[in-house]
């Protein structure tokens, strides 16, 4: 059973090796089960199944037949898998798209009379209830379970989940479970610890600022982030980031371990809550499974952009009826090798691109997104350690379309979008982001995978 599903996940990360060559030869009937069964569930059905997030299954003949036009229009454009970077310009672990040939065998099918076929039907994939990892050391569910209001809109919130553990230890991996499957869009963690001293009380406060996202000042006031003293705890960026049909970071062992204290918190600084149509509640937990030593080398993070370590150029003001350019650069101030990516704007961002260059002017693609997509905002993370040198420049370059030709505008006539400096971040205010998980470069890293470790799956 866990040799399955670890075939399965290769078969992700591995479906799509010929994308571009359009000389291929079709079968001369397609059928469900000779041909069509596995791209959906290689492709679809990690999310579309029960608890995987997407609004409907796709398991069966009769799941999949009676959507087969929409099917065949969602993957024409590519809007379905999701995966909005350019495979071509980089290939990052876990990416889910479909080859040419694919697209066009769903099409034939379709034209073909979408029939099930006289083959034995394939058996459809099976997926662990509860943990991919078996049974974790600790669970830190949300306090109380968070409104989400029925107005079909997106709502983004800050969130701080506190929790006290019996001793100071480490974590291994983070496992984010959404209470509410279909509202739940993505989330960003980081982790706070509190010196046992400094903070009588990790539980007081709010635990959740609505309509916000990415934290200020006036967040952290809200949420009673800071010791007794006014002084701030620690913060370990990045530690769990969730989205449909992901798993978590599963880094080779002593990389991405985590310290923890007694006294904690996970700090979610990005929940993106899709539309509801009346008002519904999530509780979402985290299961934390311990480590027995303590990370040889913690990760690092660069935030470049809005609130981050290079300031955005020019800055992010955006006109009604215009399409704007920004960009900003980061000279990289030792070897370093990045682990994982992530791109972050809201929802006038068009497209999004970052490549690094080094003192001999080679040039090193980091990420493309042609077509920017506010829903599905992946950490990306390299195939292996991707070393950069000291003295390169990190460039990453966003375009910004205020325009009605944006269907995500969220104003008809568009209005004046800006980036915020001094308050908290709206959904409807712009953000340029490029966050960035790193280590000192060691000799060798460039031969690290970063394929997750089959053997943590434990089912
Ligand atoms: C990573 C998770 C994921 C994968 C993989 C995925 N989907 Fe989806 N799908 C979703 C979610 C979530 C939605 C709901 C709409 C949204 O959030 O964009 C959706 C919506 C849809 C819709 C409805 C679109 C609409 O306009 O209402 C169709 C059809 C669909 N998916 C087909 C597919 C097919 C076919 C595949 C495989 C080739 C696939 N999906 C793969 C998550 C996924």
């Amino acid at each position: 059973m866990k040799h399955a599903i670890w075939v399965f996940f290769l078969a992700l990360l591995t479906s799509c090796a010929q994308l571009g060559n359009k000389d291929f030869a079709l079968p001369q009937k397609v059928t469900f089960n000779q041909h069509v069964a596995s791209i959906i569930h290689h492709n679809c059905t990690p999310c579309h199944r029960k608890d995987g997030g997407a609004p409907f299954q796709m398991l069966s003949y009769h799941d999949v037949v009676k959507r087969a036009k929409m099917i065949k229009a969602v993957t024409a454009d590519r809007y379905m898998p999701p995966w909005p970077a350019d495979p071509d310009y980089r290939s990052f672990v876990g990416e889910r798209y479909l080859t040419e040939r694919e697209i066009a065998i769903l099409d034939k099918w379709i034209e073909d009379g979408s029939e099930e076929g006289d083959d034995e039907p394939p058996t459809p994939p099976v997926f662990p209830t509860g943990s991919m990892f078996g049974k974790p050391d600790l669970v830190v569910s949300f306090r109380d379970s968070v409104r989400i209001d029925g107005n079909n809109l997106d709502h983004f919130m800050v969130m701080k989940v506190p929790f006290e553990i019996p001793q100071d230890t480490f974590i291994r991996l983070i496992e984010f479970v959404p209470g509410n499957r279909e509202l739940v869009h993505h989330m960003n963690g980081h982790l706070l610890n509190y010196d046992f001293d400094k903070k009588a009380d990790v539980f007081e406060g709010s635990h959740v600022v609505r309509d916000v996202d990415g934290s200020t000042l006036e967040t952290y006031y809200a949420l009673s982030v800071a010791n007794d003293d006014g002084s701030f705890p620690t913060l370990t960026p990045s530690v769990s980031n969730y989205l449909p049909g992901v798993l978590p970071a599963i880094y080779p062992k002593g990389i991405g371990a985590y310290s923890v204290s007694q006294k904690a918190a996970f700090l979610i600084k990005n929940m993106h809550y899709g539309p509801a149509p009346k008002e519904a509640y999530d509780q979402s937990y985290f299961n934390v499974f311990y480590a027995d030593a303590p990370p040889q080398r913690p990760l690092k993070e660069w935030m470049l952009g809005t609130l981050g370590i290079s300031e955005v150029q020019p800055a992010l003001v955006v006109p009604p009826d215009t399409i704007m350019t920004v960009e900003t650069n980061f000279k990289v101030p030792q070897d370093v090798s990045l682990l994982t990516i992530n791109p972050h704007m809201h929802l006038i961002g068009r497209s999004f691109k970052a490549w690094a260059t080094t003192p001999d002017g080679e040039e090193i693609a980091l990420i493309s997104i042609p077509k920017w997509d506010f829903r599905w905002q992946y950490f990306y993370t390299f195939h292996q350690m991707l070393k950069i040198p000291k003295g390169s420049v990190i460039h990453a370059e966003g375009i910004y379309d205020n325009t009605l030709e944006n269907p995500n505008n969220p104003y008809d006539p568009p209005k004046m979008v800006i980036e915020p400096v001094n308050r908290d971040m709206k959904t409807t205010d712009e953000m340029f982001q490029f966050i960035i998980t790193y280590l000192p470069y060691q000799t060798g890293d460039e031969n690290i995978s970063l394929e997750p470790d089959s053997s943590l799956f434990k089912y």
